[in-house]
């Protein structure tokens, strides 16, 4: 019998205990041998649960308990959870965990210690919630020079720009009706404005480049700029609005953004809607390959915590490698990324110097009609650099949005 402890009794947590009781047989049979949940540690009490039973408020209990091999992280955000991995790992505990933030800012600190332990330090749930995408990276697809990421890597958004798209509601009306459902937080900033998709895509490309990405070094946009008239051009053009995190291999070197892309059918990644994520990842040998599911939510997040676990209790005592060194990986510079925009902006009538500019600027550009709108201008520029793009942008008033084309 391997003894487990879960650290945090939130929505992952209990849904890790959950997953651990309900399929209890089929995990004992997978991973050789009985996972017993020891310990839950919480600050909180569950009177009438039967974690009570179970029920720590001090973490040294399970940090000294030898009998303990294994923990699953689900409390969130950095602090104690960093302090809290990384004396478990010093102590050869194996780590198991959901936590986005920690793994993108310390995971490649944390493997070290991992491996100079002979412990483990897993984090499959950390991206696309019970999609399987780290271990993949990681063993299935180490024969390809991965040259692409791309993911819808945030279900909250994605639900978002699915109901705008569907229902052509107005991003405000959308967020609360998602907020009254439980779909996004209170205070939504963190899906919204792409900063947890930017750790997710941070993560991503510290393991196919095996070096540190630094989420801030990645330029990050969110979604609250787009509107139910973007959606109507999108519907003329068919395509859609979707939130990616991207990584994108140029010439040696990864280009990595998160910002809303205007997507056509023929990318899968255009079919993934509501509370959703996609990734769609790229290899030289084994061209596309796209990963699908429930990227949030307790028990498919829950799910990929325990298969770590169950990983975790196969190699008691063994490190399994991942690449991911404290170095810096070297990212291509945002402003030389190369895309092309769609541009909205008022149009001037019978002002012919508004055309002139445009070209003068951009050269030919495709110009797009949607129904519905009107007094506008909107076009699609040719393939332009990022730094190009701010600069010549600056030339025109009145410009309602821009959003990048992946066609
Ligand atoms: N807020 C995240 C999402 C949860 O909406 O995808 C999973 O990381």
């Amino acid at each position: 019998m391997v003894n487990v402890a879960v650290l945090g009794y939130g929505t992952v947590g209990s849904g890790v205990v959950e997953v651990l009781n309900t399929n209890k047989d089929i995990i004992r049979q997978k991973a050789g041998e009985e996972l017993k949940v020891k310990y839950v540690l919480d600050l909180r009490e569950f009177e009438g649960d039967p974690v009570s039973e179970i029920l720590v408020h001090d973490y040294d209990v399970i940090l000294k308990d030898k009998d303990v091999k294994i923990i699953a992280e689900a409390m969130g955000g950095e602090e104690p959870a960093y302090t809290f991995t990384k004396n478990a790992l010093l102590a050869g505990k194996s780590v198991c965990t959901s936590n986005k933030e920690l793994v993108a800012k310390h995971g490649a600190e944390l493997l070290e210690i991992a491996k100079k332990n002979n412990a483990n330090y897993f984090f499959e749930a950390s991206v696309g919630g019970g999609i399987p995408i780290i271990r993949p990276l990681n063993q299935c697809l180490v024969a390809d020079e991965i040259t692409e990421i791309s993911g819808i890597l945030n279900g909250t958004t994605n639900y978002i720009l699915t109901e705008m798209s569907e229902k052509g509601s107005a991003f405000e009306d959308v967020l609360k009706d998602a907020q009254d459902k439980g779909y996004a937080e209170r205070n939504p900033e963190a899906d919204v404005e792409g900063y947890d998709a930017c750790r997710k895509i941070a993560i991503l490309t510290s393991l196919v480049t095996g070096a540190q990405v630094d989420f801030e070094d990645i330029h990050t946009e969110g979604i609250t700029r787009i509107t139910d008239a973007d959606f109507k051009y999108a519907k003329a053009m068919k395509a859609s609005v979707k939130l990616l995190g991207r990584s994108k291999r140029i010439d040696g070197k990864f280009y990595s953004m998160v910002a809303p892309f205007l997507v056509k059918a023929d990318n899968p990644l255009y079919s993934v809607n509501g509370v959703f994520n996609g990734i769609l990842v790229h290899g030289n040998m084994v061209d596309d390959v796209m990963f699908y599911g429930q990227g949030a939510g307790k028990c498919p997040t829950a799910s990929a915590v325990v298969s770590d676990v169950v990983d975790a209790a196969k190699n008691l005592g063994k490190n399994v490698p991942v690449v991911w060194s404290k170095n810096k990986s070297e990212l291509g510079k945002f402003e030389e990324c190369k895309s092309r925009f769609f541009v909205r902006m008022k149009d001037k009538g019978l002002d012919d110097d508004q055309m002139t500019t445009i070209i003068e600027a951009f050269g030919d550009v495709l110009y797009v009609k949607a129904e519905g709108v009107v007094d506008e201008l909107a076009f699609i520029t040719k393939e332009i650099k990022e730094a190009e793009f701010a600069e010549q942008i600056k030339r025109f008033e009145d410009v309602y949005s821009v959003i990048r084309v992946d066609f």
